[in-house]
């Protein structure tokens, strides 16, 4: 008997055609659905308050990074949608953003800018397996935490502080110093690289103290220091603005001249909107800026359009800009690599993501989330509070 002939076989046939149909139409639509759900990046920085200068210039930097990713046709279809959050760099208002990207169902996150944000917030978002780059922070705590979904693009502090105190020792040649912090996770971890390594070199630190990141008056431990100033010869100071500025003008105020370094905390306008005049010729360690990345003979061909199209719209990024950038970028190739927005692909997208060229050079991500190529520069502050850089350690010579 052929099918033909038969009326139920034929009917049965045709209720299958119609069941396969209509479920064909669902998966197609389903994909479509799928493919037109946004992949949503939640981004917290510092939007408001001291250290809202880099914030807003990274803010700007990630949703440039998503445009230009959604104008060449999103991640496999998907429009990448950035969720800001401001953290006004206080730990408790950080870790209120961790909470609402975890209910958000966030697909990633470019943050946090502070490490004392982001060591407790990487928690959260370990728990709910949320994949986390940061551009900025460089505690190295973060990343030795055994959390899988825990990345990022920008150095760490180990390295910032034991450059500092080669510049301090080798260029500079002093061999008694100060060291202060701000009492605040990076802060404390900065200065504490710093001593460690001036130790090793073969320095003193003849004072180690904490100060108050609020106060506004550090006329008491700067006092101490020049009561003993003779055998002084460098303040190292880890932390941020405004204290750093607030400290050197306070501490030039007092008569206290000798040298002064910081980090990558204070690098940027505060600094001399802060300390005026008091800041030019002090050093500030970072990592590349944006400006330098895209300057001279070994400018990097990315960090250059990334610069001409950042300062045509935004005028010029602050030094976190192109990682934060480039954070968004290797989140959005780690999906596209894995043909996946699943966070567990993403993560493994990421954590397989080497020699990858971006903005501030190579990202090549090492077991534990590091980024193993980022530099850091000395820096020295010029007349007008622009940052000359200075010393390349890599280099190991003047720049
Ligand atoms: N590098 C700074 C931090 O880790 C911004 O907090």
């Amino acid at each position: 008997m052929s099918l033909r002939s038969c009326p139920r076989v034929l009917a049965a046939l045709s209720a299958a055609a119609v069941v396969a149909a209509a479920a064909a139409t669902v998966s197609l639509s389903a994909t479509v659905a799928a493919a037109s759900s946004p992949f949503v990046i939640g981004f917290a920085n510092p939007l408001t308050g001291s250290e809202a200068t880099y914030g807003v210039s990274d803010e700007h930097a990630v949703n440039m990074a998503a445009s230009q990713i959604n104008k060449a046709g999103g991640i496999d279809g998907h429009k990448v949608k950035i969720d800001a959050c401001d953290t006004q760099a206080t730990p408790a208002i950080g870790v209120a953003c961790a909470d609402s990207f975890v209910s958000d169902h966030v697909n990633a996150v470019v943050g946090f800018f502070n490490s004392s944000i982001s060591i407790p917030a990487s928690g959260i978002l370990h728990k709910a397996d949320i994949p986390m780059v940061s551009a900025a922070s460089t505690n190295p705590t973060l990343t030795e935490q055994g959390f899988k979904n825990v990345f990022r693009v920008c150095g760490t502090d180990n390295y910032q502080g034991a450059v500092e105190a080669d510049f301090a020792y080798k260029i500079l040649k002093v061999r008694r110093v100060v060291a202060l912090n701000d009492e605040e996770t990076y802060g404390q971890g900065v200065a504490s690289f710093f001593g460690q390594s001036f130790k090793k070199l073969g320095g003193k630190v003849v004072e180690d103290e904490g100060i108050d990141a609020d106060a506004t008056d550090f006329t008491s431990v700067l006092t101490q220091i020049k009561s003993i100033s003779p055998s002084v010869q460098l303040i190292e100071f880890g932390g941020f603005n405004p204290a750093a500025g607030l400290l050197i003008k306070q501490a030039r105020g007092l008569g206290i001249t000798v040298p002064f370094i910081s980090d990558d905390g204070v690098i940027g306008p505060l600094y001399y909107q802060t300390g005026g005049q008091s800041t030019v010729g002090t050093y500030l360690s970072s990592s590349p800026t944006p400006q330098n990345l895209a300057q001279g003979k070994d400018a990097i061909p990315a960090a250059k359009t990334f610069l001409q199209q950042y300062v045509k719209q935004f005028g010029q990024p602050t030094e976190y800009a192109g990682y934060s950038y480039e954070a968004v970028e290797v989140i959005a190739n780690a999906a596209k690599t894995e043909h996946s927005i699943a966070a567990n692909k993403v993560i493994a997208g990421l954590a397989a993501t080497h020699n990858y060229r971006g903005t501030t050079g190579i990202v090549d991500f090492n077991s534990i989330g590091n980024n193993i190529t980022p530099q850091y520069l000395i820096y020295k502050v010029q007349p007008g509070g622009g940052n000359k850089a200075y010393w390349n350690p890599n280099a190991k010579s003047k720049s």
